[in-house]
């Protein structure tokens, strides 16, 4: 069914409102539609809509015990229909899914004359545990039962009428159970569940649980041995992640960058070290990620590369497996992600475990599944990251490198100099005035039919993770390029009065990237200088002070708050770009 936001109560108040609220908190998940079923008065009521959550509150009954989902499409078109839950012929039980069933042709064909809804994969499996209660009179032991039948990645949630708990299972798409005696919930993140408890419990791939107020019962699909699960507790407080009184996550979160980054330089210079001496003592090295994690791997790559001369290679998620000849067991594979969710970078880490490989990865949600599944983990410590832009974490992850970078040419000091700097450069970016400029920026350029963004050196996947934020939440074509290879063919596109930003730092790179910035304004391109210092070829000059080496963390965000504008320009709500969800979890 995609990736899309799980969440449940067992005993509340009211159900309807609670679920509502944490709905509201995983929206970012997907925003296709949405839907709640509770448990009223006996009987299963529920609630659906298209759309994003445009209600304050629900028509359903008060009740104690319910599940909710907020979508994103992949099988079925965004219909009342294919919203979730979904029922099965009876209406006693209702199903929420996140993921996709893989098989669902091959089961589909095990309920026909079922009535279906819509076109979903996942009301397949609501109709199957309907014909398994049949024979199996126990709900948790037929959900078992249906879920081993299932292929892929994939998280579901089962009510019923006559059963006074919650069937949870999980074969890949994440599950938080949150451990609030009296009070059970589930959660598709740790976020969404803090305003009720801090305790939580991960499901593992291949777990299956029982939850009611107050028992939580986890067992795999294979066994019916009980499960002691470790309950974490959670540091992150509930108003980490709220809006703290600004207009959007994206914008709040672009403010949380220098804390972010001050946060680094005091605290992670052991793991960096230690991150560093991995690297050294490892023979073939790759950095996996996707979107802009791989950009802040890329960055990696060129840190690595020239402060500490060491080549660190860096891959695509969806990408790695073709390097399947250079992964063995002295090879180390360094993760980076934000949710530590993402199904392409975790598959690339199982798949490097599986042939021996140490894997280390850079996450900022504890208790993720790619934080399980590494061998060691440096937490990102960046606070929840709830914009599907993704900003602070990209910061967090190159800030990391960098220093890791520094330690292996044992200058780590310079490195935390370098971080400080960056982080104050940041605080002039952030401020009033300058962001009156670059909303000006914003509504000069907001109609501009496409963007391009140049760099050299580290630059260059700045200028990629420039052009992804531009493109991602303005909608705005934006194409980042190596400067060196525009007269290869790109500079075909550039005509008169095409925005071009150019990254243009303190560095090796400075003049070669004024010569392809000159080659696009030949052809009437308006040039964006973002630089340390003014050139008489910028149209417009955008100041970033020199911090050294981390140069690219304030140059990221000139273009993190350009493109924030230019979704506000454009009338778009940056938070929740169309067709994209936070969470990748499914392939
Ligand atoms: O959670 P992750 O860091 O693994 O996410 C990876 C990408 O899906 C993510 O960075 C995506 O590209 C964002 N929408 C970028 O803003």
């Amino acid at each position: 069914m995609g990736m899309c936001g799980i969440f449940a109560t067992t005993n509340d108040q009211d159900a309807g409102k609670t679920i509502l609220s944490g709905l509201k908190k995983l929206e970012y998940r997907g925003y296709d539609s949405w839907g709640i079923a509770v448990k009223g008065g006996g009987k299963l009521r529920s609630q659906k809509q298209t759309g994003r959550i445009a209600v304050s509150k629900t028509n359903l009954p008060k009740s104690k015990m319910g599940i909710g989902h907020t979508r994103w499409a992949t099988h079925g078109g965004v219909t009342i229909g294919n919203a979730h839950p979904h029922f099965d012929c009876t209406g006693k039980l209702a199903l929420i899914h996140n993921g996709i069933v893989d098989n669902y042709q091959d089961l589909e064909k095990k309920v026909k004359g079922h009535e279906l809804a819509g076109e979903t994969d996942s009301e397949i499996i609501a109709h199957l545990i309907e014909k398994e209660l049949k024979t199996e009179k126990d709900l948790f032991l037929a959900v078992k039962k249906v879920v081993r039948l299932t292929e892929g990645y994939n998280a579901f949630v089962v009510m019923h009428q006559d059963f006074p708990y919650l069937v949870a299972a999980k074969t890949g798409s994440p599950l938080v159970i949150g451990v609030k005696p009296g009070e059970n919930l589930l959660s598709s993140d740790v976020a969404s569940l803090l305003g009720h408890t801090k305790q939580v419990i991960f499901l593992e791939d291949g777990q299956i649980a029982k939850i009611a107020p107050d028992v939580i019962r986890i067992e795999s699909y294979t066994s019916a041995k009980e499960i002691k699960s470790v309950v974490q507790t959670i540091n992150w407080t509930a108003k980490s992640a709220s809006k703290s009184g600004f207009p959007h996550f994206m914008l709040k979160e672009i403010y949380d960058q220098p804390s972010v980054l001050t946060n680094i330089a005091e605290s992670k210079v052991k793991e960096a070290r230690e991150l560093g001496k991995a690297i050294a003592k490892a023979k073939n090295i790759f950095m996996v990620a996707c979107g802009t994690a791989s950009y802040a791997a890329l960055a990696g790559q060129y840190l690595f590369a020239g402060i500490a001369g060491k080549q660190v290679n860096s891959a695509i998620g969806s990408e790695f497996y073709y390097y399947d000849g250079f992964i063995n067991t002295r090879s180390l594979c360094i993760a980076l992600s934000q949710s530590g969710e993402t199904i392409d970078t975790l598959q690339s880490v199982k798949f490097a475990k599986d042939r021996g490989a140490k894997a280390i990865s850079l996450v900022n949600v504890k208790g993720s599944s790619l934080d399980r599944l590494s061998d060691e983990t440096i937490l990102l410590t960046a606070g929840p990251e709830k914009a599907v832009a993704s900003t602070k974490a990209f910061l967090a992850k190159v800030a990391i490198l960098l220093l890791a970078a520094h330690a292996m040419n044992r200058k780590t000091p310079h490195g935390v100099i370098e971080i400080k700097q960056a982080t104050r450069a940041i605080r002039r970016i952030l401020d009033f005035k300058y962001q009156k400029y670059l909303k000006k920026l914003a509504v000069k350029f907001k109609h501009s039919h496409s963007m391009f963004i140049l760099g050299r050196g580290v630059s260059y996947p700045a200028a990629l993770e420039a052009a992804l934020k531009i493109k991602e939440v303005s909608y705005i074509h934006a194409e980042g390029f190596a400067a060196g290879e525009l007269k290869h063919g790109v500079i075909a596109l550039v005509n008169q009065n095409t925005p071009c930003l150019v990254f243009a730092p303190n560095d090796e790179t400075y003049r070669d990237v004024i010569s392809g910035a000159m080659e696009v304004k030949a052809r009437g391109g308006l040039i964006i200088g973002i630089s340390h210092k003014p050139n008489p070829m910028f149209d417009f000059y955008l100041p970033v002070p020199d911090s050294g080496n981390s140069t690219i963390l304030p140059n990221v965000v000139v273009a993190q708050c350009l493109a924030y504008y230019l979704a506000l320009a454009r009338g778009l709500d940056p938070d929740m770009p169309r067709n994209l969800a936070k969470s990748v979890t499914v392939k």
